[in-house]
């Protein structure tokens, strides 16, 4: 066994499947090459000898996957938050981004960004940069540098958009993608994903020029599908031959099927829309908090499970004001009961089984077949956070189903005493 091999011990906690969790009270949980050889009450006598990581009465749990985050947007955080969408997107978003530009201001923005994730909850992220590619080299410099696991896209832009914020023109903007994924093959744990911004900011023929390159590459693909409703009837204008917001897509191939796409929101989503969805395998990235900020509405999460479609948590900073995918496993919770109780629908609430699903091993899964994070099940990576939860000790005893809870409804990120990702260990050094 290598070097990297290890045990860890703790009150283990991790997701069965969708609706079922497993608790061990002193489990062990062994990372063999950086990948879980599985959780046990008792140490198997083959994995004895190995190094052994005793956390006590730590609650031990997979690694959180924020599946839609914008880099940029990190630096103005929970401001503007009296808005919706379309408006914040002209008076906040744009402008802020139209500053990486500035290749020193981005290094400044970013490392910001990069210390704070790299102390958060999250062990895998899927970011969206700006359309500019020596800034977004820079972002992801510094996340291949945190250890943090993550895809990154340089953003498409090239209409509908401020002159400080727009490519010149699809050539403009094909080529400028090429050239940043010409740079992106020195690093190891980012991976380059295409990253039209939305169907509004895309011209026809840049998403034909993007589906080439998507081909070309074998990219995964992120973007953003309706989200509020005024967005959508601007979709349906723009784009009056499409069939909707995802044929907006689709008819350039660029709706999943062979290559793994993620689409931010699908609050407005209907039965068509997500049969698509199921069909093509795209997954949903639901951003509970950004989606109220907006003003955008509740994505309808429970009609996505029932149709097998694959679902992750995304915090959607700026969007959504924390970064912390628990917060945003609360957040689903809260807002799948103001769903029922305001749309009259018998979609039932999602549990707490279920939004911690969704945070680990659900957005977990876009990172692929062979290296996807969220569960101590054999052969998942070793992506765990040791969460130290004595601050939100009761005057009762707590099962490790209610300090999950609490951890979900009231930790931040002084209560992770360490994190590992693949194996490594992030902080703190393990000092015995
Ligand atoms: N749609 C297009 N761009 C954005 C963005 O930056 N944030 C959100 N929430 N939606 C978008
Ligand atoms: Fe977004």
């Amino acid at each position: 066994m290598g070097e990297a091999d290890f045990v860890i011990r703790g009150d283990l906690c991790y997701s069965k499947d969708l609706s079922r969790l497993e608790t061990l009270t002193g489990g062990y949980v062994v990372c063999l090459k950086g990948k879980s050889a599985g959780a046990f009450p008792r140490l198997p006598e083959e994995y004895r000898s190995l190094p052994l990581q005793d956390w006590g009465d730590k609650l031990v749990i997979p690694g959180l996957t924020d599946l839609h985050i914008h880099a940029p947007q990190f630096g103005f955080r929970a401001l503007g938050m009296d808005t919706e969408l379309l408006t914040w997107l002209e008076t906040r978003a744009f402008p802020e981004e139209a500053r990486y530009a500035d290749t020193e201001y981005a290094r400044r923005a970013y490392r910001l960004l990069t210390e704070h994730v790299r102390r958060g909850p999250s062990t895998r992220l899927v970011f969206f940069a700006t359309i500019h590619t020596p800034a977004s080299l820079i972002l992801m410099d510094m996340l291949e540098e945190s250890g943090l696991v993550c895809f990154a896209g340089k953003v498409n832009m090239d209409r509908n958009s401020p002159d400080s914020l727009r490519e010149p023109g699809a050539d403009a903007s094909l080529a400028a993608t090429r050239e940043w994924l010409a740079a992106c093959g020195k690093y190891r744990n980012v991976r380059p994903i295409l990253t039209p911004r939305f169907v509004p900011s895309c011209s026809d023929a840049l998403m034909k020029g993007l589906a080439e390159i998507q081909k070309e590459y074998a990219l995964p693909l992120q973007s953003h599908l309706s989200e509020t409703r005024r967005e959508v009837r601007w979709v349906r204008e723009l784009c009056p031959d499409a069939a909707g917001y995802a044929d907006a897509y689709a008819r350039w191939d660029l709706f999943g099927g062979e290559v793994p796409t993620v689409m931010a929101h699908c609050v407005w989503t209907d039965e068509g829309e997500t049969e698509r969805m199921a069909e093509r395998g795209v997954f949903v990235a639901h951003c509970p908090q950004s989606n109220t900020n907006l003003a955008s509405g509740i994505a309808p999460v429970r009609r996505f499970l029932e149709r097998g479609i694959s679902v992750g948590l995304g915090s959607d900073v700026a969007g959504g004001a924390h970064t912390s995918i628990f917060r945003a496993m609360s957040d689903a919770i809260q807002v799948s009961k103001l769903r029922q109780i305001l749309a009259a629908e018998d979609d039932a609430p999602l549990t707490l089984e279920e939004v911690f699903y969704l945070g680990t091993a659900g957005g977990g899964a876009f990172f692929g077949k062979n290296g996807a994070p969220g569960s101590f099940a054999p052969g998942y990576d070793f992506d765990a956070l040791v969460l130290d939860d004595a601050g939100l000790a009761a005057p009762f005893e707590l099962s490790i189903r209610e300090r999950l809870e609490r951890a979900v409804y009231l930790s931040d990120d002084r209560n992770i005493a360490a994190k590992y990702v693949r194996g490594k260990s992030l902080f703190p050094a393990y000092k015995g």
